[in-house]
């Protein structure tokens, strides 16, 4: 093909082209796609239908955020058999089974939207059997367990359960009760206790021999990772627990407020959407595609390497074509701004100098991004904390935490291990690190900017 003709006519082919798919996919509304072909303006026809593509395409990354498995029920239901755990004896599975009060105490949320409005009406007048596994198998049936997925069999048993991106990065605002509510994409979950669902499971096996422990064992690491915490990094290395003998696990971050951050996860692997692939795969165990050879480095990640993590191939490829658009939707996802009242403005303002100024704060979290433009990772000693959990990842880094909507996470304190419980402990930390000299006021007003992000 000639160069010449390529510059030209590329601007007006790409369009022709992104007009094509916006037409062929359903889920953008026909009107928006013609009117975007017809181009009211010279030039315009191209951004209207970028725009109109996009919409669409979030859409799309939404159902997949919400609710799209990879075929990780493969992994749940089939070798862990977890629904067997929900079901419970009475039901066909084993053990007592799981009541809805059960699955709420273990920060598992019930969207709303997705109950029929008897069941709505029932569970205001407080008519809802919530001792009963039988009333969770009936949210399941209908699709209203935030980030799982309940697959029935013929007869309308449950065959698996998988889970979502949803399971971990959505709660609900609690509208109807505590637990039941509207969605709220990518708020981390602080109640969610990852270790005591997977606990569940009549069969923990297959995990114990990835470790090479016993099934035992397995069960005691699970039990030390408490509510909003996850260990990303146990399946890669088989690290359990830090020399100090707590958990090795992480808090579970947000998914919002990412757009226009370069490197994710608190020890920077990589971008957005490489973590997406990274935990489909190897995390919720979908059935996709992952390439990352620096999990072959068999001293940091003996168990990666051992099981070629770092190569994952599967035909059918079901995690590949949900990447781009998961992409999009994560990027679209704003920082929620905090309610009037939860912060003193006239304090927030005055801390807003301080983070710029005396405190040397916007130094790292460079405004309005709240990390580094850049290779936004840092030393341990940089920020006066141990290296373990750096020392887990390819970089030997912690990121620079983008900070909007810490008001959102409050629960399990701050930091990738939440060794700070308040704002004003990190702000303390800093203090002393950098020898800021801020005053007692001074420290309360940032920590008061940091409450109005
Ligand atoms: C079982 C809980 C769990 C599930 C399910 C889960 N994540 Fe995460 N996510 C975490 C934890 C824990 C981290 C922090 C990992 C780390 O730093 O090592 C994280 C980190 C992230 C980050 C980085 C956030 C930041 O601040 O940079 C993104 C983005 C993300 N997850 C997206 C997703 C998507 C998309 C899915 C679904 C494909 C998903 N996660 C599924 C627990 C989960
Ligand atoms: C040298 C760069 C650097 C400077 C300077 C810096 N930070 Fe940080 N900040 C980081 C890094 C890196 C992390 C992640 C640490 C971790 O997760 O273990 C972080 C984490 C945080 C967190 C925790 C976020 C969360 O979600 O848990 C807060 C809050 C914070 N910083 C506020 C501040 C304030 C306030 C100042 C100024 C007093 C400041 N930082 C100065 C790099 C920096």
């Amino acid at each position: 093909m000639r160069k010449g003709w390529l510059g030209v006519a590329a601007a007006g082919a790409l369009a022709a082209l992104t007009i094509a798919m916006a037409c062929l996919d359903a889920s953008v509304p026909r009107a928006k796609a013609a009117s975007a072909s017809a181009g009211k303006r010279a030039g315009g026809d191209q951004d209207d239908a970028a725009i109109a593509a996009v919409e669409g395409r979030l859409e799309a990354g939404r159902k997949t955020f919400r609710f799209e498995t990879f075929g990780d029920e493969a992994f749940w239901g089939g070798t862990l058999k977890l629904h067997q755990a929900i079901e419970g004896q009475a039901h066909g599975g084993v053990g007592p089974g799981v009541s809805p009060r059960t699955a709420l105490a273990v920060g598992l949320k019930v969207d709303v939207d997705a109950l029929p409005k008897q069941v709505v009406d029932a569970l205001e007048a407080g008519q809802v059997n919530l001792d009963d596994p039988a009333t969770t198998l009936l949210l399941l049936k209908q699709n209203a367990v935030v980030g799982v997925t309940g697959f029935p069999d013929e007869q309308g048993n449950l065959r698996a359960i998988g889970i979502q991106c949803a399971l971990c990065h959505s709660r609900v605002d609690d509208s109807l009760a505590p637990g039941v509510g509207h969605r709220l994409d990518g708020w981390s979950n602080q109640d969610l206790d990852v270790g005591a669902i997977v606990n569940l499971s009549p069969d923990l096996s297959a995990v114990a021999s990835l470790l090479g422990v016993d099934e035992a064992t397995v069960r005691t690491v699970l039990k030390s990772w408490g509510p909003g915490r996850f260990d990303a990094e146990l399946f890669m290395d088989g690290k359990a627990f830090r020399p100090d003998g707590k958990t090795a696990a992480t808090l579970i971050p947000p998914a919002f407020g990412l757009s226009g951050v370069n490197l994710h996860t608190w020890t920077g692997w990589g971008s957005v959407t490489h973590w997406n692939g990274f935990v489909a795969n190897l995390e919720m165990h979908g059935q996709g595609t992952f390439y990352d050879p620096r999990l072959d480095d068999a001293t940091k990640f003996p168990v990666a390497a051992a099981h070629q993590f770092g190569h994952v191939r599967n035909d059918p490829d079901r995690v590949t074509p949900k990447l781009a658009d998961l992409h999009l939707y994560q990027l679209a996802l704003e920082a929620p701004r905090p309610p009037d009242g939860s912060f003193d403005p006239a304090a927030a303002q005055r801390g807003d100098a301080l983070f710029g100024g005396k405190a040397k704060c916007a130094t790292c979290h460079v405004r309005p991004l709240f990390t580094e433009p850049g290779w936004n990772v840092h030393t341990p000693a940089e920020v006066g904390i141990d290296g373990f959990q750096a020392s887990r990842s390819p970089d030997g880094r912690y990121r620079t935490t983008p900070l909007r909507g810490l008001w959102t996470h409050p629960a399990r304190g701050f930091y990738h291990d939440g060794r700070f419980a308040t704002l004003r402990d990190v702000v303390d930390h800093y203090d002393g690190l950098l020898s800021l000299g801020l005053s007692d006021p001074e420290k309360a007003d940032l920590a008061e900017y940091l409450k109005s992000l």
